[in-house]
């Protein structure tokens, strides 16, 4: 849709939760010609709320909802576990004024049942979640665009998302509500415990003498060369290292390593994604079948604490 298109469509957007996302997703909006309306954050004369919201924006908080302008689109980027509250305060507050409106919320666990007192009152309801991890609003603004959006809803409420993505540079794809668990475990595993893991392996060289700041430094060529191989081959292909080469006595001394150090959370997590990296090497084939029953029995005999 060109941009002379999606300006004369102007469609208005309140955006309630002006926090990372809310904040992200104010400026991008506004960026591409949507009218965004009303910011409501529970301290809305907070500096961030005040530079987020422009002299156009009404910067409300959650006490204000009754005033929150008739907007076409509703988004909710609170926290997960206030969306339902969020939903509820909003289908007593307009009962009567659903017609042509769209709620949305921006949460990867729950589905558009979270805002079912809202559907029931004939709003159009669905969830819309970027793939992308926003930690500040001005930054992520622009990582919205080329994001992937996981959409759910019902058929009016995807019509919108699909086209608000679009708009926004990004990609769409849907799933069934009740995934919406697991799909978000999964964005989880791939963001928030990568980084984890990272803060494992970082936490591991300041046992070998280097300061945390260095840690961080040395891995980080490491670890974009894996995300680079990822990006362009699959998992099975991308995977370097002992356990691509089939080296038994690499991991063996890993594994003794680890425990005569006292890194038992370490440990653990190297055993299961250890057996994790073996079963994608006998998926694609590439190692000495042996080797790889060895590397497990090994992986194995640590977990019952023989090792
Ligand atoms: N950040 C991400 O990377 C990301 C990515 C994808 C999806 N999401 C989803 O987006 C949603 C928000 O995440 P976030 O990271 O942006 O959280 P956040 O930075 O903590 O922002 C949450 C916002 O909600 C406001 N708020 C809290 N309780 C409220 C209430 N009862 N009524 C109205 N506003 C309320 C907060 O107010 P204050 O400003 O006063 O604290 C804050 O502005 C979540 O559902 C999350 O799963 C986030």
């Amino acid at each position: 849709m060109s941009r002379q298109a999606i300006v004369k469509k102007k469609l208005t957007v309140s955006i309630i939760g002006a926090g990372r996302l809310g904040g992200a997703l104010a400026l991008a909006l506004t960026e591409r010609g949507y009218s965004v309306e009303a910011l409501v954050s529970r301290h809305p004369n907070q500096a961030r709320a005040r530079r987020l919201a422009s002299n156009r924006v009404l910067a409300l908080s959650p006490h204000q909802l009754a005033t929150l302008p008739p907007s076409k689109l509703i988004l909710i980027a609170t926290p997960d576990d206030v969306i339902g509250e969020v939903a509820a305060t909003l289908a007593t507050l307009m009962k009567r004024s659903s017609r042509g409106r769209t709620v949305m919320h921006t949460s990867g666990v729950l589905s558009s049942e979270a805002l079912s007192p809202l559907a029931v009152l004939g709003f159009h309801t669905g969830s819309i979640h970027p793939l992308v991890s926003v930690s500040e609003s001005i930054e992520g603004a622009a990582g919205l665009a080329g994001a992937y959006y996981c959409l759910e809803g019902d058929a009016a409420a995807l019509r919108i998302a699909r086209a608000l993505v679009r708009d926004l540079s990004g990609h769409s794809f849907t799933i069934a509500a009740e995934h919406k668990a697991l799909y978000h475990a999964a964005a989880v595993m791939a963001s928030g415990h990568l980084t984890a893991l990272v803060d494992t392996a970082n936490e591991l060289l300041t046992h070998c003498g280097l300061d945390q700041a260095s840690a961080g430094r040395v891995l980080w060529p490491l670890i974009a060369s894996a995300v680079k191989n990822l990006a362009t081959a699959d998992a099975a292909q991308a995977l370097t290292g002992p356990f691509a080469r089939g080296d038994l006595a690499t991991v063996s001394r890993h594994l003794k390593a680890l425990a005569a150090n006292g890194q038992t959370e370490a440990l653990e997590l190297y055993r299961l994604l250890g057996q994790r990296s073996l079963r994608m090497m006998e998926e694609k084939g590439g190692v000495d079948p042996i080797r790889t029953r060895r590397i497990r029995k090994a992986l194995s005999s640590l977990a019952k604490g023989r090792s």
